[in-house]
């Protein structure tokens, strides 16, 4: 008798759910699925300081309303939490609920810039992977330590991942390419060094348009000498790893030809600058300091805003060297950073021609001669004078 009423409690629930308009449902619940509240509340007991009061709003019935959930107006369900720190000092601390876990329907889950969040025993919970909806997954800068759980790659609708991290590590990502819709992917801190071939991994991942791996004790050069079918990519980001290697090896970045920004700073690449390069016709942003170059850049680089190169070996007149910036691209250059190198003569009046230069820093050179009219601004005047030093 009992399981009978059960049961036909069951089924008018689900005819409910089959014949009523969705904002019928969603008014009739108070817009919240009960076992989603219930796991937000997990959530929310898990928190053990919110400076901010973030999660003061976390009560009554209807979660939807609680700040940092957004339920689908179809379904009913939770399909957002962002929850990333607000400001420096509204950090949540505290251990993430495995609840979290049963929202199941999350598209967007942010707890980035939370420092003192962590996981289950520090780590970066596997259950994360059973997220299967997610389009966005941002846990940088959380407090996880431990290997990267390759379960990750059963997110396969994943666009965003952002899982910047001082005390992760892997080496396997192997998983990586079965994210297969992935633009976006961060893994600066994370040490990679133990990985062995990223670039094989990454070049099966046809969607990337953005690839950041700063600081990820990558060391091993000869994996960058594959070539790359990487059309995509618009950002890549390898900086501060030791890639000590000649800069026309670099195969892998020649061949993303739709680069616009390209950042291989303090990462030990040597050389002349190689022919190629001239062929990265989209290339917005150059940073190429603290490394070991030399010789003049290709003079095709059109769409050049920022281009750093400080701390190289350049040698040559300065005249030359700024020629090879094509005159196509004085009106938007903004930044030339060539401090730090072993250029000589003195600045052409003509530099007055780009005119959207703010920064130019030509300090620690070896250049001459008189300041040019018309740029006496105390910040020239500056770097002119740690010349004639
Ligand atoms: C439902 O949500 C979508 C996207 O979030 C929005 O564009 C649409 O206007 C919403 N519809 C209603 C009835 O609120
Ligand atoms: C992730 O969050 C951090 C800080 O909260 C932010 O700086 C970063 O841009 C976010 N990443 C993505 C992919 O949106
Ligand atoms: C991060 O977690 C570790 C333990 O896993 C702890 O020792 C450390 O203090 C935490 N860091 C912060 C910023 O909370
Ligand atoms: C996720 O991936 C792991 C290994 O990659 C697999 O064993 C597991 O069954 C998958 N499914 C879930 C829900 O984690
Ligand atoms: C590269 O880094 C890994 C891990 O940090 C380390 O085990 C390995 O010895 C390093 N290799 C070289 C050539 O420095
Ligand atoms: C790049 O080539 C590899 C094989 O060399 C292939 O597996 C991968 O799918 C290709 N990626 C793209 C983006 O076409
Ligand atoms: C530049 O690109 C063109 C067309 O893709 C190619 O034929 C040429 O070899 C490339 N030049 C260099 C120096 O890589
Ligand atoms: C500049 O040139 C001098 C002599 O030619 C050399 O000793 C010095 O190392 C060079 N400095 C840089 C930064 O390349």
């Amino acid at each position: 008798m009992l399981a009978l009423a059960v049961f036909l409690l069951l089924l008018t629930e689900t005819t409910a759910g089959w014949s009523k308009p969705d904002t019928w449902r969603m008014h009739d619940r108070g817009g919240c699925i009960a076992r989603e509240r219930e796991a937000l509340l997990s959530i929310k007991a898990g928190i053990t300081a919110d400076p901010e009061h973030l999660l003061s709003s976390w009560q009554g019935q209807d979660c939807c309303r609680w700040e940092g959930v957004r339920c689908s107006n179809m379904t009913g369900h939770v399909i957002e939490l962002e929850l990333h720190a607000r400001g420096d000092f509204s950090l949540l601390e505290g251990e993430i609920s495995s609840s979290l876990k049963d929202l199941e329907h999350l598209q967007h889950l942010d707890l980035g810039g939370n420092f003192f969040l962590t996981g289950p025993q520090g780590r970066l919970p596997e259950f994360v992977g059973s997220l299967r909806d997610l389009r966005y997954l941002n846990l940088s800068n959380v407090n996880f330590s431990g290997v990267v759980p390759r379960q990750l790659g059963n997110l396969s609708k994943l666009q965003f991942l952002d899982l910047t991290s001082q005390d992760l590590h892997s080496d396997d990502l192997s998983w990586l390419p079965q994210l297969s819709l992935l633009k976006y992917l961060d893994m600066s801190y994370v040490n990679l060094g133990a990985v062995i071939s990223l670039v094989d991994t990454v070049n099966m991942m046809a969607s990337l348009e953005v690839l950041k791996l700063q600081w990820c004790s990558l060391n091993t050069t000869s994996q960058f000498v594959s070539h790359s079918n990487l059309t995509k990519l618009k950002i890549l980001d390898i900086s501060n790893n030791a890639i000590p290697m000649q800069f026309d090896t670099i195969s892998w970045v020649w061949d993303a030809p739709n680069l616009k920004y390209l950042n291989l700073k303090n990462t030990g690449v040597y050389g002349m600058f190689p022919a190629q390069l001239g062929n990265l016709s989209s290339l917005e942003v150059l940073q190429l300091s603290g490394n070991h170059l030399k010789g003049m850049i290709p003079d095709t680089l059109c769409s050049l805003r920022i281009f750093e190169l400080a701390e190289n070996g350049v040698q040559g007149n300065v005249v030359e060297f700024i020629k090879r910036l094509p005159t196509c691209s004085w009106s938007q250059l903004q930044v030339l950073n060539l401090e730090g190198n072993n250029i000589t003569g003195s600045l052409p009046d003509w530099i007055s021609h780009m005119t959207s230069l703010t920064i130019l820093d030509l300090g620690f050179n070896k250049l001459t001669g008189p300041l040019p009219a018309g740029i006496g601004e105390d910040d020239w005047k500056e770097t002119w004078d740690r010349n004639q030093a």
